[in-house]
């Protein structure tokens, strides 16, 4: 897994475009974005891919995901205005955020947006002034404490107590679309999946016999794993089981997914250079222009840890066998002294690796995190007066070359 990222973070010439465009640099390469799509879509064939916005909310994703014909999901106002200034089309996109104000409701209604997700009654009632036509999906609650985000406690409604959220939208002449559900981020197994499919299947059955209703949507959200410094089952994995599991569901209804994190943290590889390094009682410390506050950001808020590269590494080719590039990393490694590796603001918490072995670094040296696509930018601050990490688009010339 590290020899794969390495080879496709060698492709692109990360340390030409540090040298042009400065450091720290997220270099975001919608080809990336395509590749993720197809292999959903290949994996998961006649399912609707809804690109989570939230995970990476960039014009040239959103350029990229609209060109594939796939559409989003979206749960603010302001995704809503960068959708519409690339000119998405708005009918096509779910607003899945359980819980807004009746000016965000009717906004989004005004501007197209006719599918939304519901978890409460008091939610349902602020639809009161809408027409028919903007319908919602019961978002259900599936706890699942292994994965990155847990999202069930947050947002859903017990499967249990469904029923009595339904009657209530449809006394309020609310129609309901169907379910959708969020197994968690980075759920590493098709088994949360299965389970949640398999009974909100039971539920739909169940209610559509006893209250004389036809849905017609089950939305799968997102969750879908990517490998950051552990390998993570392949999509194929588990779009096997969840595959199984969908062969319960009746013809008429569409499936949905919500998919950020996979469509969005390979598209994104993070650069970022060594301002000073020094001695501690407990060993090196390294610091680089970029920390936990800016674009790994991630490591807080989600405990995800993206592996990182000394460019040195990087341009040093391996052998093409891959116990021989074993056998010579680990010759290489005994030159390797274990750093803690800190960000850039003048604070405690700014650490983003401890005891992580890397060649000797000095100021001015450059380092690679791939994978750095999901909530790093997205969920980047200000802190300390630091400017958000900027975001170079690769383009490819017609040698197939990215710049
Ligand atoms: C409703 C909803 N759908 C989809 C997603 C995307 O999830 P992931 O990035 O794990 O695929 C999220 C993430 O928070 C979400 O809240």
């Amino acid at each position: 897994m590290r020899r794969r990222l390495a080879e496709e973070a060698r492709r692109s010439d990360l340390v030409g475009l540090a040298e042009r465009h400065g450091t720290p640099l997220l270099v975001l390469d919608a080809d990336r974005v395509a590749s993720q799509l197809l292999e959903l879509r290949r994996q998961l064939p006649g399912v609707e891919i809804h690109v989570a916005l939230k995970a990476l909310p960039h014009p040239a994703l959103i350029r990229a995901v609209d060109a594939f014909g796939a559409s989003f999901d979206v749960a603010s106002r302001g995704e809503l205005d960068l959708l519409e200034g690339e000119g998405v089309d708005l009918s096509r996109c779910v607003h899945t955020h359980p819980v807004k104000s009746v000016a965000e409701l009717t906004g989004a209604y005004l501007r197209g947006v006719r599918t939304f997700v519901v978890d409460d009654a008091g939610e349902v009632d602020k639809f009161a002034g809408l027409p028919p036509d903007a319908r919602v999906l019961v978002r259900l609650s599936f706890p699942n404490p292994d994965a990155a985000a847990d999202l069930s406690a947050k947002f859903g409604v017990a499967p249990e107590a469904a029923r009595e959220l339904v009657e209530h939208c449809l006394r309020a002449g609310r129609q309901v679309a169907g379910f959708t559900f969020h197994v968690g981020s980075q759920t590493t197994s098709a088994e949360p999946w299965r389970r949640a499919i398999t009974r909100t299947l039971q539920l739909m059955r169940d209610l559509e016999g006893r209250l004389g209703v036809e849905f017609d949507t089950l939305d799968l959200g997102g969750g879908f794993p990517v490998a950051y410094d552990e390998p993570v089952p392949a999509l194929a994995v588990i779009a096997h089981g969840i595959r199984d599991a969908l062969s319960a569901v009746p013809a008429r209804y569409r499936v949905l997914v919500e998919p950020g994190r996979f469509v969005a943290a390979p598209a994104m590889t993070l650069v970022t250079r060594v301002v000073g390094s020094a001695t501690r009682p407990d060993g090196r410390w390294v610091h680089l222009d970029d920390g936990v506050y800016g674009a790994y950001s991630n490591i807080p808020a989600e405990g995800v840890h993206a592996l990182v590269f000394a460019a040195s590494e990087l341009a040093h080719r391996p052998p093409a066998d891959e116990d021989a590039e074993r056998a010579v990393r680990r010759v290489r490694e005994l030159a390797y002294a274990p750093v803690t590796l800190a960000g850039p603001t003048c604070d405690s918490v700014d650490v983003i690796a401890r005891s992580l072995r890397l060649p000797r670094l000095v100021a001015g040296d450059l380092l690679v995190s791939p994978m750095m696509g999901a909530y790093t930018s997205a969920t980047a601050t200000r802190f300390n007066g630091i400017e958000p990490t900027p975001i170079h688009v690769l383009v490819r010339d017609e040698q197939g070359v990215a710049h």
